[in-house]
């Protein structure tokens, strides 16, 4: 992000000092705004939403301006509607693509968002009854500066990272595959969503019990985000297909190798878990 250089050396001790503490609300006294310029350092990866971080900034460098050029209240005031406005359309749009892709992190993001613009109306109000106070200006500025970088570069990235897995992400398959001469069955649950994961399980879970009575070597990979309606749905799915199973190894990281370490804890000699699909069929063809 481009800065104002006076700006930013009064920034950087004020951040240092602020460390670990809820967002800054006020700046040092005299401190120039600095300007600001969205930069591809921080693209979440979602054209769309892009685009409109980059106009946020532009609003957002309109009102910095127009406190440092010690224009009207009129147009300070002006300024800040446009980009509150601006802001309150733009946090509706990410949130309707989240609601669309089942984001497991909406309900969280949504908070961030409500407090953010909580928090904006308090200051815009604080903003006009002072008739556009310049101290009260940079205050509001360095605040709304702030929080968007941090939000967009750590809570919008996440949701551009589930984005773009959601949009690679192949339909869920049960396949019989033959290694080294034994049948695997192969369940790869990768970037399926949470609704998807659950009626993958369904789906498997029929397959599986179509099948002998401890017949089969199964090969599962998770690689899906974490839910806790899923995992909850993974537990019964497990304990369903143990009379059918001979072995059955999980390619699987994160949360998702917590909760499966818990099902195995239950006398599950039948089940293990690896970290990568190589070992997990090596051992899988020898048991
Ligand atoms: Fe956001």
């Amino acid at each position: 992000m481009a800065t104002n250089g006076s700006a930013e050396s009064s920034r950087s001790g004020s951040r240092t000092r602020n460390r670990g503490r809820t967002p800054r609300t006020s700046i040092l006294p005299g401190a120039l705004p600095r300007r600001v310029e969205w930069t591809e350092r921080i693209a979440v990866g979602i054209p769309a939403i892009d685009e409109q971080h980059r106009e946020l900034y532009r609003k957002l460098d309109a009102f910095l301006l127009a406190l440092a050029e010690h224009r009207s209240p009129r147009e300070v005031e002006t300024l800040v509607a446009y980009l509150s406005d601006y802001v309150r359309d733009h946090f509706s749009s990410e949130e309707e693509m989240m609601v669309r892709t089942e984001f497991p992190g909406l309900t969280s993001h949504q908070e961030e968002h409500a407090a953010f613009r909580d928090e904006c109306a308090r200051a815009a109000e604080r903003l006009r009854l002072s008739g556009a106070d310049h101290g009260m200006g940079l205050d509001v500025a360095a605040f709304v500066t702030d929080w968007l970088e941090r939000h967009i570069e750590v809570t919008d990235r996440a949701f551009g990272t589930y984005l773009s897995r959601y949009r690679s992400k192949r339909t869920f398959e049960p396949r019989f595959v033959e290694v080294k001469s034994v049948r695997v069955l192969r369940l790869d649950f990768s970037g399926l969503s949470p609704r998807e994961l659950i009626e993958a399980f369904a789906r498997a879970g029929r397959l599986i019990a179509s099948q002998p009575e401890a017949s089969l070597r199964i090969l599962t990979i998770f690689d899906s985000v974490f839910d806790e309606a899923a995992a909850e749905a993974l537990k019964p799915f497990v304990e369903g297909n143990r009379p059918f199973v001979a072995a059955s190894a999980v390619v699987t990281t994160g949360f998702w190798r917590v909760v499966l370490t818990s099902v195995k804890l239950n006398r599950r000699r039948d089940l293990q878990l690896f970290a990568d699909e190589a070992a997990a069929l090596e051992w899988l063809v020898r048991s």
